[in-house]
């Protein structure tokens, strides 16, 4: 067996100047084991990345964006495969580790042991019995444990690399540290008043390009022309660019090319212009956020009735007097409490109590029933509003003032 001094009692002499070679010693005394356990200990940490990148996998098959050869088969393979590994490396990393853990704490002990043997016996303890057998029994144990935390310290690095490399892929830098000020005391500052914002004469879209990135979808050479108070309904197939038209339109998307005309004056900035309370845009999937109902309408907004008149025109009031509480209820996290139709008409509520002279919906009742559809879509049409909407259903169509086709991310008819 090797022999490593170990300094105890009224020798004892520590600090970093001792204390790293005789780890480095100490783990060289079996370097295999150590190294075998360093491995397993790694892919266990390194598992929380695992069910990320197959997740990211599996949306990636079912958009049809995977690379070829990954499949949903494939994919239920790796996580079996991924699975089995873990639990190998976890067996071998516990049976390695407490290989050497017992191999270290004896080796120190045998060394104590012998050296104290080898001495006088008057001078070979230096403390009382008790201490001694401390010495011997727990110090052996904690310097040997240390060996252990070598294992997760390492691994700890291994992880944080791993996982900011992922975090970094196909982001900008720079959006991970978006900084935004934050109203602690007081108020939030008055937003300032949409420049330019006089009342909507002619809104028009020219030649509106946007590709997504490493892909050739999207929208190309897009153009419409809105006048006040009508209805434009954009339709087509799923995946036609219905969404990422009234995105590029909004200056949602960075790299989107083609102009936006407000009254016969260049837009320079959509993303600045073409906002509350110009303009309320309703997504496809609407989010709301945890909180009341009167929350998630307002979002802000003073509470001065509106929240009320706009539930009525959302349509959703019948269903208020149904949930305890009504615009004061949590609508859980996210409004996981309420079902997709509500959340819908919670999001046509939040634009209704925005009054925006110009509204933007994409898919607005896809989970409603005809009746309610019906109702609600009264509701936005009562209002004075231009209406720029997503739809296919027969009763929006029948009261656009022009009906844009897309197909392949193309207009292919405008029909008024
Ligand atoms: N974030 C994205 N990254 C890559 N491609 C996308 C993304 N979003 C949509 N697409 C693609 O762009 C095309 C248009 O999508 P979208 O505008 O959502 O269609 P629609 O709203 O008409 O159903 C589709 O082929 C879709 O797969
Ligand atoms: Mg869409």
């Amino acid at each position: 067996m090797t022999e490593i001094h170990s300094e105890t009692g009224a020798e004892t002499n520590t600090g970093p100047q001792r204390t790293m070679p005789f780890l480095t010693r100490l783990v060289a005394h079996n370097p295999g084991l150590c190294t075998f356990a360093t491995l397993g200990w790694v892919v266990f940490h390194l598992w929380p990345l695992v069910p990320g990148l197959l997740g990211k996998a599996l949306f990636d098959v079912i958009e049809g964006r995977a690379p070829a050869g990954l499949t949903i088969w494939t994919l239920i393979g790796l996580t079996v495969a991924v699975g089995l590994a873990r639990c190998v490396a976890i067996i071998g990393a516990t049976v390695a580790w407490a290989g050497w853990y017992q191999r270290a704490r004896g080796l120190i002990q045998y060394n104590l042991l012998r050296r104290v043997f080898s001495r006088p016996g008057a001078q070979a303890v230096p403390g009382t019995m008790g201490e001694s057998i401390s010495t011997v029994r727990d110090d052996s144990d904690g310097i040997a444990q240390m060996g252990g935390w070598g294992f997760d310290l390492f691994s700890g690095v291994v992880f944080v690399v791993g996982g900011v490399g992922i975090l970094l892929q196909g982001t900008q830098p720079m959006t991970l540290v978006h900084h935004r000020p934050l109203y602690v005391r007081g108020g939030e500052p008055e937003r300032e008043a949409v420049p330019n914002a006089e009342p909507l004469q002619r809104l028009e879209v020219r030649s509106l390009s946007y590709t997504f990135p490493g892909t050739d979808r999207g929208i190309q050479d897009v153009s419409l022309d809105i006048r006040p108070g009508t209805i434009t309904v954009i339709t087509g197939e799923v995946g036609s660019g219905k969404t990422t038209l009234l995105r590029a339109m909004l200056g949602l998307y960075e790299g989107a090319t083609g102009e936006i005309w407000w009254n016969g004056e260049r837009v320079d900035d959509p993303a600045e212009f073409l906002v509350p309370p110009l303009v309320a845009y309703t997504l496809q999937t609407p989010r709301l956020l945890s909180g009341t109902l009167r929350e998630n309408v307002l979002l802000g907004l003073p509470d001065d009735g509106r929240a009320e008149r706009a539930v009525r025109q959302g349509v959703l009031d019948v269903d208020l007097g149904q949930i305890p509480g009504g615009l004061d209820a949590q609508v859980g996290v996210r409004g996981v409490r309420l079902s997709g139709g509500q959340v819908q008409r919670v999001a046509a509520a939040r634009m209704f109590a925005r009054s925006a002279p110009l509204m933007v919906m994409d898919d607005l009742s896809s989970a409603l029933d005809v009746e309610t559809e019906r109702e609600l879509w009264r509701g936005v049409f009562s209002t004075s509003a231009t209406c720029i909407v997503v739809s296919h259903r027969p009763a929006v169509l029948e009261r656009a003032d022009q009906v844009v086709l897309m197909q392949q991310g193309r207009v292919i008819s405008t029909s008024t």
